[in-house]
């Protein structure tokens, strides 16, 4: 299936009154995006609600069978199965869909991208696009510059994912924790297993997270995506993901194997030649990625990187990236550019 080429396309965002949904909003608008109309679509709760775009106050409609007849490109994040029902509905009525749910990221007819990694993939698509999970891109865009120059046989890695990945409401109520914490008031969690206030909770997602193999849906996300985008299905991945009390951007400790020697140089010089990744590794300055400083920015941030003392060919680096754009509505409207560039 070919996008047909025009001066501006009309787009849809599916799930627009989302966390996620209301960053693509955004990032559409800041990248200056072709739009010719902009459709924005979420539950029959959100009707009537308005959201800014450009200047403008934009009414929500619902998602119906029939929203996708004049829409060329939809962009989804309204939850995995509203994308099972509603993606391929879309796609049959000739919208490319790119969905940012797990829904199809597997499926081998779908494409699953991330622009700096495998670009190529974009035009294999048959309607539907797979925008990866928010934790498994900022690692890939990471991990691409030093596979390029010596084959990743390995990747250990730990993630501090920030609550805006489990949505508009897990991030209010960890502030309603937070602050009944603090005034010594009880509170009745929702979202959340445990307290997530001045805590880490190593279970992603909130819910039916864990699998047979003691992995949590997240963890098997990050190993099986990866092989996918890097087409590399020997790359041996093992992952702990955590949750932690901020606000935005997920923050990475990787470690990774190599087949050849890379030094902490070459990987500082790889890393910092590569697109879309900002080196900041000054320890004599006490500088290195932060979740607060990479919130509302665009590139991954890679510091303190070194030489693993405990293998021959090893290196640890630290990797942040805001999970809501380049982990989420960034990436999927640079889906989108690409795909208009043809
Ligand atoms: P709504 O606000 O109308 O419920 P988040 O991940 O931040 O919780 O956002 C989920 C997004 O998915 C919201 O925009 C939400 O819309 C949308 N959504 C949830 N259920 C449906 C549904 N049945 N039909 C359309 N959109 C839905």
């Amino acid at each position: 299936m070919v996008l047909e080429k025009k001066e501006r396309y009309n787009v849809a965002v599916v799930g627009a009154t989302g966390a996620v949904g209301n960053e693509m909003i955004k990032v559409l608008e800041q990248r200056d995006f072709p739009v010719e109309e902009l459709t924005l679509l979420a539950s029959s709760r959100s009707v009537g609600r308005k959201l800014a775009y450009n200047g403008q106050q934009l009414e929500v409609r619902e998602l119906k069978e029939d929203s996708f007849g004049d829409i060329d490109i939809a962009l989804f994040s309204a939850g995995g199965s509203i994308s099972k029902k509603f993606a391929p509905v879309a796609a049959k009525a000739g919208t490319v869909v790119v969905d940012n749910t797990s829904a199809f990221r597997m499926d081998p007819d779908v494409p699953l991208v991330v622009p700096e990694v495998n670009p190529e993939d974009i035009f294999k698509h048959n309607g539907i696009i797979a925008n990866p999970n928010c934790s498994t891109i900022q690692m890939v865009v990471a991990l691409k510059p030093l596979h390029d120059r010596s084959r990743i046989k390995r990747v250990v890695v730990v993630t501090f994912q920030s609550v805006s990945g489990g949505g508009a409401k897990a991030v209010a109520e960890m502030e309603l924790e937070t602050r009944a914490l603090l005034a010594g008031e009880k509170f009745e969690r929702k979202i959340f297993p445990h307290q997530i206030a001045f805590n880490a909770l190593p279970q992603i997602p909130q819910s039916d997270a864990f699998g047979d193999n003691g992995y949590t849906s997240e963890e098997m996300k990050m190993v099986n995506e990866t092989r996918k985008i890097m087409h590399d299905d020997q790359i041996q991945v093992a992952v702990t993901c955590v949750r932690v009390p901020v606000y935005r951007s997920h923050s990475e400790a990787i470690n990774v194997e190599t087949t050849e020697k890379i030094s902490a140089d070459q990987a500082r010089q790889l890393l910092a030649n590569a697109e879309g990744v900002i080196v900041i590794d000054d320890l004599a300055a006490q500088k290195y990625p932060l979740a607060t400083d990479a919130a509302g920015k665009d590139d991954t941030f890679v510091g303190r990187i070194r030489e693993d003392i405990s293998i021959e060919n090893g290196i640890e680096m630290w990797v942040v990236s805001d999970n809501l754009r380049k982990g989420a509505a960034l990436n999927a409207v640079q889906i989108a550019e690409k795909l208009i560039q043809g």
